[in-house]
């Protein structure tokens, strides 16, 4: 049985990983170490709730006294790092937390992970219980696509070997993330894997990014606000698809490699907005018979607006084998469906902290 560490694991992408690694009874075991920050929410993993193969604790990736805890305590055979802050907007208004969790909290995790590692044998050793080893032991690190910046639309695909080139507070403190954790490698033989995803969607996601944040809206009457012309481009990967990569390159990564995922779904906000509505007119029409497409609004731009994002995946896909199952056509369909089948998860996470937040910024 594997004992892994996970950190994150109450928010929108950890909480789908968890749920994808013990589905279908497999035998694991998940050391969960989240901060609960507005953006964690344990209603995430309430089918999970008395299975002795999930441990939650709360707690800061920063926190280097508890990390090292945890990792005696545990042993696990992996660490994966999902925790983080992870909303652009909120980077702008208020860029310290994604310093303080983003780089400072990597590099204590990092330090302390570097400890736990050192100590282990070199090699498996035979047991009755198998351990962990130098040799076996990894270390995952949960990023972004959004570290090369930004695409004009003639411009390739990001390879693995673009330029770091972050425009946004979030962005830069992923990009600064990712280079410790490539430092950890090089100078101290940390076995590290890091992978570069693409924006993700799919049950659980904060409805403060565009996907449920434009269902939220929709059903609620309110407007659908797209930032500036709306042609800004995102490619788009179903979340359990990017959890079976992080999978993958758990299990055959090579060490201090870089994966790019993504699923050549690139789309324009405005599109996806209008393919949301339709949808919703389908499976939930609005009580006047009016379109949904009728509540879009154009506000104001978000300030160094990435123009567009797109991942070339041909490296997991060869070296890896692996490939998305669901095409943007299937996965926005079970996505909708998952908002309208779980309007008590939305009430619960955006009540509290998010509403206080943004009527500090928004006043609404
Ligand atoms: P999220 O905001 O939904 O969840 C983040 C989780 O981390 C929350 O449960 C939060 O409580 C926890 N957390 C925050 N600070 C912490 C700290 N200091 N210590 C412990 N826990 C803390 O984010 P997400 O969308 O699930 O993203 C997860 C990871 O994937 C992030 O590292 C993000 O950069 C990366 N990523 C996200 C996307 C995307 O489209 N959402 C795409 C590529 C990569
Ligand atoms: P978001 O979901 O915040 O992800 P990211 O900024 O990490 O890509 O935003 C996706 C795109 O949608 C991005 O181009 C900004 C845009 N957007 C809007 O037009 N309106 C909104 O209300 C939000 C939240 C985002």
């Amino acid at each position: 049985m594997k004992t892994l560490l996970v950190t994150g694991c109450a928010g929108f992408i950890g909480s789908n990983f968890v749920h994808t690694l013990l589905a279908g009874g497999r035998e694991a075991k998940v050391i969960n170490l989240d901060k609960l920050t507005y953006a964690g929410n344990l209603a995430n993993l309430a089918a999970l709730q008395n299975d002795p193969r999930h441990v939650f604790v709360q707690g800061d990736i920063g926190d280097r006294a508890l990390v090292e805890r945890l990792l005696q305590e545990h042993q696990p055979d992996a660490v994966v790092n999902f925790a983080a802050e992870s909303h652009v907007d909120r980077s702008i208004h208020g860029p310290g937390d994604f310093i303080q969790t983003n780089v400072v909290g990597t590099f204590n995790l990092l330090e302390a992970v570097r400890a736990y590692w050192s100590a282990l044998p070199a090699t498996p050793v035979m047991a009755s219980e198998a351990r962990p080893s130098q040799s076996s032991f990894r270390f995952l690190h949960v990023s972004t696509d959004e570290v090369y910046g930004t695409l004009s639309p003639t411009d390739p695909p990001f390879a693995e070997t673009n330029p770091y080139e972050p425009n946004s507070p979030y962005s830069a403190s992923k990009a600064a993330s990712d280079h410790l954790v490539r430092a950890w490698h090089h100078t101290y033989g940390l076995p590290v894997l890091t992978t570069n995803c693409s924006n993700n969607y799919g049950p659980y996601h904060f409805p403060e990014k565009l996907i449920p944040l434009v269902i939220h809206n929709a059903l609620a009457g309110k407007p659908l606000p797209i930032y500036g012309d709306g042609q800004q481009v995102r490619d788009w990967l179903y979340v359990e698809d990017h959890c079976r990569a992080i999978l993958r390159v758990l299990e055959a990564g090579t060490l201090g490699e870089t994966y790019n995922i993504g699923g050549w779904n690139e789309k324009a906000n405005l599109d996806v907005v209008r393919t949301l509505c339709a949808i919703l007119d389908e499976l939930k029409p609005r009580a006047d018979g009016e379109p949904y497409a009728s509540q879009i609004t154009y506000v104001k731009d978000r300030p160094g607006h990435d123009r567009r994002y797109a991942i070339d995946a041909r490296k997991i896909e060869r070296e890896l084998g692996w490939k998305p199952q669901e095409t943007f056509e299937t996965g926005i369909r079970k996505t909708v469906q998952w908002y309208l089948d779980h309007a008590d998860w939305v009430d619960n996470v955006t009540s509290g902290n998010y509403r206080n937040w943004l009527a500090q910024h928004y006043g609404n």
